[in-house]
């Protein structure tokens, strides 16, 4: 009886620890990766974290560029019910952050060093205020295309040099009866392909001055207009059921061979990894023609929102420090398509595309042409990404010619303000 007592009691101190343990070190995580690549990646810091025997509360909501996910957080504080830990795009973290809603990191980034290996690009935004208010899981690029090899070898196509060279690699291929241009005609995706557009036509003077500083002058240009012409160039490509899709769908087109291209940020690469296709033999990567030697990027990162219980504070600083270890870095990366939030991680286990997207990372930085994603929320506050959106939609969806998309472009972006 004594030692069926014991025992008893052995197993509920056990399970009170378990639970203690459980409740103390779990994080809520919101998210928007929910693609296949996506979940991969997902996996790893899911694992890596169960490792440190920190819990994950999973809180999933689809959609690229994180609008939605944006959407749910907003309804999730104002119900006084934040969850612990948010992936978050650039100005956003920074919104957030005037709110005071934020939790401060400073204490494990300074343990951890941050400031010496994270590049100053992203500290712009994990920083607020001279603290760190978020964790950068990875760096990505927008100004990408993803290539079906096979059908570029069976058409004689070469990797495009420049935008015309692209166009006459489109035709032939929308000649050949297959869709050119894999696309999803959703807003964000639809921003995703003009930042690398952007860049094409007038490199990253033209970007800057245009969408980060607002110039209306550079807004209302010919170059512009140039822009938007592009743009309706690549809306002849695309198939007729482009509408809604969702982007991993249309990288499973370019995976399965029915369509050649698609322009997406790297996030696209997963999606390839994921179907074991393999970088140069099956597909190829290549800079938006046009746009080489210039790197429009965006980095997630996981803000931490700002919790009152120890336990809750020591969890989002243990998830902080594993996200940016070295080992998770490269890691994750290489599931993710993106390359490390951190300057002095070996570029060993990633692929030729992840090597690739190091390297031009590393040199855009240093010559000046790094600039932030317009659609993934790096180069302006939601108001003015959101108005850019509307714009550029409308116009792909052809609701305006690209002489009104300039127009109505200085106008919205004015108003946004
Ligand atoms: C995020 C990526 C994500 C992509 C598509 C982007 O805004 O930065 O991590 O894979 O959206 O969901």
């Amino acid at each position: 009886m004594r030692r069926t007592i014991g025992k008893t009691m052995a197993v509920c101190a056990a399970l009170m620890a378990t639970t203690s343990m459980a409740q103390a070190e779990d994080v809520e995580v919101l998210h928007w990766w929910t693609s296949g690549g996506e979940a991969a990646a997902l996996q790893v810091l899911k694992k890596d974290l169960a490792d440190q025997n920190i819990g994950w509360v999973d809180m999933p909501v689809a959609g690229g560029g994180g609008e939605a996910a944006m959407t749910t957080l907003r309804a999730r504080v104002t119900a006084g019910d934040a969850p612990t830990a948010v992936q978050m795009l650039g100005f956003d973290i920074l919104d957030w952050a005037d709110q005071k809603a934020l939790a401060n990191l400073d204490d494990v980034a300074k343990q951890e060093g941050w400031d010496a290996v994270v590049p100053k690009a992203l500290q712009k935004f994990s920083k607020h205020g001279g603290h760190w208010v978020s964790a950068p899981v990875n760096v990505h690029s927008t100004n990408w295309v993803w290539a079906n090899k096979a059908i570029l070898d069976e058409l004689g196509i070469k990797q495009p040099a420049n935008w015309d060279e692209f166009v006459a690699a489109m035709q032939a291929v929308k000649k050949s009866g297959r869709t050119a241009l894999a696309h999803g005609g959703q807003a964000w995706q639809d921003a995703t392909m003009f930042d690398g557009v952007v860049l094409s036509v007038g490199g990253v003077d033209f970007y800057r001055k245009a969408f980060v500083d607002l110039d209306p002058a550079t807004l209302g240009s010919e170059k512009m207009n140039e822009a938007f012409e592009r743009m309706a160039t690549l809306r002849s490509f695309v198939d007729d059921n482009f509408s809604g899709r969702d982007w991993n769908l249309a990288s499973a087109m370019v995976i399965n061979g029915d369509a050649a291209f698609q322009i997406m940020g790297d996030w696209a690469k997963g999606e390839f990894l994921k179907a074991e296709k393999v970088p140069g033999k099956d597909f190829l990567c290549f800079r938006v023609p046009g746009s080489e030697g210039t790197v429009s990027f965006n980095s997630d990162q996981f803000a931490m929102f700002s919790v009152s219980k120890d336990s809750a504070k020591a969890a989002q600083g243990a998830m902080a420090k594993a996200i940016m270890s070295p080992t998770f870095q490269s890691a994750f990366n290489v599931v993710k398509g993106s390359v490390p939030a951190r300057t002095d991680v070996p570029n060993d286990a990633f692929d030729a595309c992840g090597k690739q997207g190091m390297a031009d990372l590393a040199a855009a930085s240093k010559s000046g042409t790094l600039v932030g994603s317009i659609a993934h929320g790096h180069a302006n506050r939601a108001a003015v990404k959101n108005a850019i959106y509307d714009v550029v939609t409308a116009h792909f969806n052809g609701e305006y010619d690209s002489k009104a998309a300039v127009e109505e472009l200085v106008n919205a972006v004015e108003a946004a303000q």
